[in-house]
């Protein structure tokens, strides 16, 4: 459906391009800045509406993925993006398998793929628009009420993210289950890697023609794969979907959309020069946790790449003060490494942080990101 509409439609024009810009490399006058889980529960709000709807029901009812989207935005006005309300979770479940979101637990997949015997109970043609056209129709909703101030991020989840809980069931201390997979099966496991990087291809290209002005590839788990392994597995899979995107879009003559990466624990000088070059890998930034440091990082991957990040999610945790002081000792690291940055937290925000701290938290970015 979108493929046919996205060249007739007109959006409302974009004011606040910042992000765009800082993406491409662009040395801008302040850091825009986002934070990864911005719809989220230390929101009194976000709980108020999630008390009556189930965690996938908000992500599969446009209205309310859109609600909850903006809910963060009209509350803070320094906030420079948007990202759609969802879950990296939606792309198992449109491979067939279901996930639950348990209270305590966090996600919940019944029944793990346990053998590669398993893998013919996923579906092996997946039709995008009828499993997660809901997240399309969210996207060009929340675009239009977004009115062009911020641009609008769409995201997927990483297929060695989404392998691991697959095959997990869940969350994992250790990935032994996922990780076994990549020594015992090796091909049957790039295979189901590939399997799964044509569905997250296929629903970020779905989300741009919907409307979305950016988008963000979520590899929570790399950092638990050896180099050796990240390389082997994670990284093809990854260049896969890039490539994909951009060679799906510039066939239908649609202009060209920057993808960051957050490949989350990648700290082997050898995995990030590998990610260091957006020409041949698709990605045209890099989101970094907070244990890494911003100059050093630049020296590893050099100018050409953006980069995300990475305040520690913690510092919400500390106090006025404390919050002013890490943000300015943070902001001149960023501003001796150079190049293109987007300011955001290392991963993401976390339900105990007061919401006027994440305020403050904003408005020091803004401050002492000012060149
Ligand atoms: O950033 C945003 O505001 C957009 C929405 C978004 C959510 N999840 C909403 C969410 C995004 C981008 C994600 C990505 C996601 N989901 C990731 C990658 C980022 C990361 O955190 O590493 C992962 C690994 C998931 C899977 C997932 N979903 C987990 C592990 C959990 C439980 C975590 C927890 O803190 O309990 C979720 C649930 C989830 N996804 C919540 C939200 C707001 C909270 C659950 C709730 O409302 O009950």
């Amino acid at each position: 459906k979108n493929i046919n509409t996205w060249k007739q439609t007109q959006w409302p024009k974009l004011k606040n391009d910042l992000i765009l810009r800082a993406v491409n490399g662009d040395k801008t006058d302040r850091a825009p800045v986002w934070v990864m889980r911005q719809a989220g529960r230390y929101l009194p709000e976000f709980l108020a509406l999630r008390a009556d709807h189930s965690f996938f029901e908000c992500c599969q009812t446009p209205t309310l993925s859109s609600t909850l989207t903006l809910q963060p935005i009209q509350r803070y006005p320094l906030l420079d993006s948007s990202i759609i309300f969802c879950d990296i979770l939606v792309v198992p479940q449109a491979l067939g398998l279901e996930v639950l979101m348990e209270p305590q637990r966090g996600p919940v997949l019944p029944s793990p793929l346990i053998d590669p015997g398993h893998l013919t109970r996923l579906k092996t043609e997946v039709d995008v628009e009828k499993e997660l056209g809901y997240v399309f129709e969210a996207i060009t909703m929340t675009r239009r009420k977004l009115e062009g101030k911020i641009p609008l991020i769409g995201f997927c989840g990483a297929p060695w993210t989404l392998m691991a809980y697959m095959v997990e069931g869940g969350g994992s201390k250790t990935f032994e289950k996922s990780k076994s997979w990549l020594y015992k099966w090796p091909e049957e496991s790039k295979g189901l890697l590939k399997r799964i990087a044509d569905v997250c291809a296929d629903l970020l290209i779905g989300q741009v023609l919907a409307g979305a002005q950016l988008l963000q590839v979520f590899d929570s788990w790399a950092g638990e794969l050896t180099p050796h392994q990240f390389q082997q597995f994670a990284l093809p899979s990854l260049l896969h979907i890039s490539h994909k995107v951009h060679h799906v879009l510039s066939t239908l003559g649609h202009p060209s959309i920057p993808i960051i990466l957050f490949p989350k624990g990648v700290h082997s000088p050898q995995s990030l020069r590998l990610l260091s070059d957006p020409k041949i890998t698709g990605y045209s930034a890099l989101g970094l946790d907070w244990t890494l440091d911003p100059v050093e990082v630049r020296e590893i991957v050099g100018m050409k790449v953006a980069l995300q990040g990475n305040f520690d999610p913690v510092v919400l945790y500390g106090g006025r003060e404390g919050i002013e002081r890490e943000v300015e000792r943070v902001c001149n690291r960023w501003k001796l490494a150079g190049g293109g940055w987007i300011a955001n937290l290392g991963h993401g925000i976390t339900p105990g942080v007061k919401p006027e701290d994440m305020g403050w938290f904003l408005e020091c970015v803004h401050r002492f990101s000012k060149r």
